[in-house]
């Protein structure tokens, strides 16, 4: 029988250089798409899947994360005060309940497996999602909450997969693929860790979301490395192709933005904007007005 997914993983341990200076004193996660930080869309996402355990694999300078998702008494007496009802609304949906979250530390940077190796112990013998905050997709429904659903047919390991340009390829774990079904479930047969130019085995990349046996866990245990030396999720997923158990990727129906770039950045920014009823109008109408200039400057 499957068990329903109810514990997620969130490996925010990365120092962030590409985002130097901001993340010399600021998560990475703490970064904000117009108003939101980028952490709390990933935990958006997992509560609209279900999810109601999550658990974050941080390290050294990451305590503002923590204090990000603890209630905070003097600002809610100050937003009631002035009865500000919307943005107490706001508040709340950074309140945690106790117990429900956990942290961990990932004391080296040994990779995406490694880090996730990190929540063994809090996983247990129970499958779980995995949501690399880094990747931002927007969608009527929230990406996880798609996987789940199709999960629940599959069972076994999930990867969200979105095709990606040949030149791209090097930059993402690669799927090669059993079956692409009309519908948005492809069985997989093998994945690659970035690789080399020319090398990957279709056009399919693996984004920032998992559900994972528990399975996963006991192959991670080994601390294999691969690709760029480090302990990779990917290998551990593949490993499981191997021992003649179900893989799939999922086709998630969303736009994705790699908030892990400095352009995916400013793209997901500007689109974000661009939906929030209160800001549309007047941020429509200065990129209306600028987008001639650049283009007349080139
Ligand atoms: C990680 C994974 C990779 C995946 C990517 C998605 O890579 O290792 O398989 O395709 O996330 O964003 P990273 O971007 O951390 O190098």
């Amino acid at each position: 029988m499957k068990r329903k997914v109810t514990k997620a993983v969130f490996p925010v341990a990365g120092l962030g250089t590409r985002f130097l200076p901001a993340t010399k004193s600021v998560p990475k996660e703490i970064m904000t798409l117009v108003d939101k930080p980028l952490i709390q869309y990933a935990i958006d996402e997992a509560r609209e899947a279900g999810i109601t355990e999550f658990i974050f694999v941080t390290s050294r300078g990451k305590s503002a994360l923590e204090d990000y998702f603890d209630h905070a008494p003097e600002l809610e007496a100050e937003l009631e005060r002035k009865e500000k009802t919307e943005l107490m609304d706001v508040l709340r949906t950074t309140y945690m309940d106790s117990g429900a979250i956990a942290y961990i530390r990932q004391h080296k940077p040994m990779g995406l497996g490694h880090a996730v190796w990190c929540a063994r112990r809090l996983i247990g013998n129970e499958p779980f999602a995995v949501i690399l905050p880094d990747d931002v997709i927007a969608g009527d429904k929230p990406c996880l909450a798609q996987m789940v659903e199709a999960y629940e047919e599959t069972g076994g390991c999930m990867v969200a997969a979105m095709r990606v340009p040949e030149q791209m390829a090097s930059s993402y774990g690669m799927l090669d693929v059993e079956s692409d079904s009309i519908d948005r479930k492809i069985s997989v047969k093998g994945m690659v860790e970035k690789p080399a130019p020319g090398k990957a085995p279709s056009d399919l990349a693996v984004i920032g979301r998992y559900i994972l046996t528990p399975d996963v866990m006991n192959t991670l245990n080994a601390g294999r490395t691969g690709a760029g030396g480090e302990v990779q999720l990917t290998d551990a997923i593949a490993e499981e192709i191997v021992r003649g158990r179900p893989v799939h990727g999922y086709r998630f129906e969303g736009e994705r933005f790699d908030c892990g770039s400095k352009a995916g950045f400013l793209q997901a920014t500007v689109s974000f904007a661009l939906d929030r009823p209160d800001l549309r109008e007047e941020f429509s109408q200065y990129l209306a007005d600028i987008v001639p200039l650049v283009r007349a400057a080139e």
